[in-house]
C-alpha cells in the first residue's frame, strides 16, 4: 500500500502524524509525498477557526472525484474528525476511516476492516505510546500531555481533544532518549497547557513532577536545546521562570499566549487572568531569563470587543514588546461556548483591526531583531535553504535564519553564527569559526546564490 498523510494546523498534529506514520510503516506501508501517487490518502485535520475545516472541505471534495476514477481509500483522523461537523463531511465525502485524537493507534484496525470504520473513543494506550525514533532529523517534538482542561469561551480544543492526560515521566524520558540515540539536537515540548502538566482535572498525579520540575529532568538528559508549546498564563508560575533561566538547554523563546489585553475581554473568553498578572509573568520571565524571546497569540475581534479593549490589546503589545505574535480574527466555531451565545462583529471591523496589529506587530519585530544585529546566535541549521549554496535554521531564541554555506560547515548542526542583517522576518548571518571569525563562505555559482548574499556583504 502506498499511503500519504496530509496535515493541517499546529505542532500536536504534525506529532500525531508522525505516529501515524510510524504505525503505517511497521503495517507494511510506503509512505509516498503526493495524493497523486497514494492509494490511501489520511487527511490530519484542525478544527480551531474556520479556514483549515473549509480547506479540508475542498480536499475531500477532490477526492471523491479522484475516487470514483481509480481505487483509493480516503481517511481523516485529528480534530475536525472528531466534531458531528467533521463526521457530516465525512458521510458526504464518503471518507471510508475516521479517526478521532484518541483513536490514532486503531488504523491497523481501520486498514484490516474490509468497511467504513470509525474509532472516536479517546484510548490511554495512546499516552505511553512510543513512536519510533526519526532518522536523520536534528528536530524532534514530544508530546507530555494530550487534552485540556479549561474552557475558553472560544476554543472548541476540549471538545476534539479531551480532557488533559499527562504522560508518565518515564515514558516521556524513554522517548527522549531514543530521539536522542537518533541524533536529535532540538527537542519541542508539547502539550495543550503544559504548565498544567502532572495536574489532571485539577487533581495533583503522584509521582508527577510538575513542569517547572519536568525542565530540570530533561535538561539533564543531555539533549542540548528544549522548546515548548504551548503554556496557558493561569497556570503559569514563577517556577517554571526558574526553571528555564537555570536550565542552560532551555531556548530563551517563550510563548505564552494573552489572546487579549482588555480585563473586559479575558473575562468573556474564560481565560482566567486579568491583564495586571499577566503582566507579572512577563516581569518574571524577564527577571529569571534576562535574554527571553517572548511570543504569544492574540485574537482580535472576540464578540463584544469594543474599540477601547482592542486599545488596550495594542497598549499591552507595547508593554510587554513581543518578539513575535501568532494573530487570528475571532472565528465562530459550532460547539463553543461563545458560537453559542455571542453575536460575532462584522468582518470589516475583525480586518481593520488585525492590519492595525499587524503594524504594530511588524515594527516591533523590525525592532527587536535590528537589536541582533552584530550578536553571535547559536542556530541549529536543519538543512538547505532555497538556494542550495546557503543553509536555513533558527536561533535558540526561535529567529529564522540564512546562512552561507562555509568550508568545513555545510551540514546540518547547531554553529555560532553572527548577525549581519535583520528583516522582521529572517536574520541573515555568517558562521563563525574557533577563532570567533567568520569561516570562508564555499565558492557559489548561481546568480540566485549572489543576489541572496549582498546584504551579508552589507552588514
Ligand atoms: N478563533 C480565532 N482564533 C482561535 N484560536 C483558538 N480558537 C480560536 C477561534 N475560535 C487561536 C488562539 C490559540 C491558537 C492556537 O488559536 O489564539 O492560542
Ligand atoms: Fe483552547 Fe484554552 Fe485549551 Fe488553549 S488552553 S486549547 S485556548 S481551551
Amino acid at each position: 500500500m502506498k499511503a500519504t498523510v496530509v496535515t493541517y494546523g499546529c505542532q500536536m498534529n504534525e506529532y500525531d502524524t508522525h505516529l501515524v506514520e510510524s504505525q503505517l510503516v511497521s503495517l507494511g506501508a510506503d509512505l509516498v509525498s503526493s495524493v497523486d501517487e497514494a492509494d490511501f490518502v489520511l487527511l490530519n485535520t484542525c478544527a480551531v477557526r474556520g479556514k483549515p475545516v473549509e480547506k479540508v472541505r475542498s480536499l475531500l471534495g477532490d477526492l471523491r472525484k479522484v475516487k470514483a476514477q481509480r481505487p483509493l481509500v480516503v481517511g481523516m483522523m485529528g480534530c475536525l474528525a472528531q466534531l458531528e461537523e467533521g463526521q457530516q463531511m465525512a458521510r458526504k465525502f464518503q471518507v471510508d476511516v475516521l479517526l478521532g485524537p484518541g483513536s490514532l493507534l486503531d488504523i491497523g484496525a481501520a486498514l484490516e476492516s474490509n468497511e467504513r470504520f470509525w474509532g472516536l473513543q479517546f484510548k490511554d494506550e495512546l499516552h505511553a505510546h512510543i513512536p519510533p525514533a526519526p532518522t536523520g532529523k536534528l528536530q524532534a517534538h514530544l508530546t507530555i500531555m494530550r487534552g485540556c482542561d479549561h474552557h475558553c469561551t472560544y476554543c472548541i480544543v476540549p471538545t476534539t481533544r479531551g480532557p488533559q492526560v499527562s504522560r508518565h515521566p518515564d515514558d516521556i524520558l524513554r522517548e527522549l532518549d531514543s530521539l536522542l540515540t537518533a541524533g536529535v539536537q532540538e527537542v519541542t515540548l508539547l502539550g495543550q497547557n503544559v504548565n498544567a502538566y502532572g495536574v489532571d482535572q485539577g487533581a495533583r498525579l503522584a509521582g508527577y513532577p510538575t513542569f517547572a520540575e519536568l525542565i530540570r529532568m530533561v535538561g539533564r538528559s543531555g539533549v542540548q536545546r528544549v522548546k515548548f508549546t504551548t503554556s496557558h498564563p493561569m497556570n503559569f508560575t514563577e517556577d517554571v521562570a526558574a526553571a528555564i533561566g537555570e536550565t542552560p538547554a532551555m531556548c530563551e523563546y517563550i510563548h505564552l499566549p494573552v489572546q487579549s489585553g482588555s480585563n473586559r475581554v479575558l473575562r468573556r473568553m474564560a481565560r482566567e487572568y486579568t491583564r495586571e498578572k499577566y503582566l507579572t509573568h512577563i516581569e518574571q520571565i524577564r527577571r529569571h531569563v534576562p535574554h527571553a524571546v517572548l511570543a504569544t497569540d492574540i485574537i482580535v475581534g472576540f464578540p463584544g470587543e469594543t474599540e477601547e479593549d482592542f486599545q488596550d490589546t495594542l497598549s499591552l503589545y507595547d508593554e510587554v514588546g513581543y518578539d513575535s505574535a501568532y494573530m487570528f480574527i475571532y472565528s465562530p466555531r459550532p460547539g463553543t461556548p461563545s458560537y453559542t451565545h455571542f453575536q460575532d462583529l462584522p468582518r470589516e471591523v475583525k480586518t481593520e483591526r488585525l492590519q492595525r496589529l499587524i503594524v504594530k506587530q511588524k515594527e516591533w519585530s523590525a525592532r527587536k531583531n535590528a537589536a541582533k544585529v552584530g550578536t553571535v546566535q547559536q542556530v541549529l541549521l536543519r538543512g538547505d535553504a532555497h538556494d542550495p549554496a546557503f543553509l536555513e535554521g533558527h536561533t535558540s531564541g526561535n529567529h529564522p535564519t540564512v546562512v552561507p554555506k562555509a568550508l568545513g560547515a555545510d551540514r546540518p548542526g547547531i554553529y555560532p553564527v553572527r548577525i549581519g542583517h535583520a528583516t522582521p522576518h529572517m536574520m541573515y548571518g555568517q558562521i563563525l569559526g574557533p577563532d570567533g571569525q567568520p569561516l570562508p563562505e564555499r565558492p557559489r555559482h548561481t546568480p540566485e546564490a549572489a543576489a541572496l548574499s549582498s546584504p551579508l556583504q552589507m552588514a
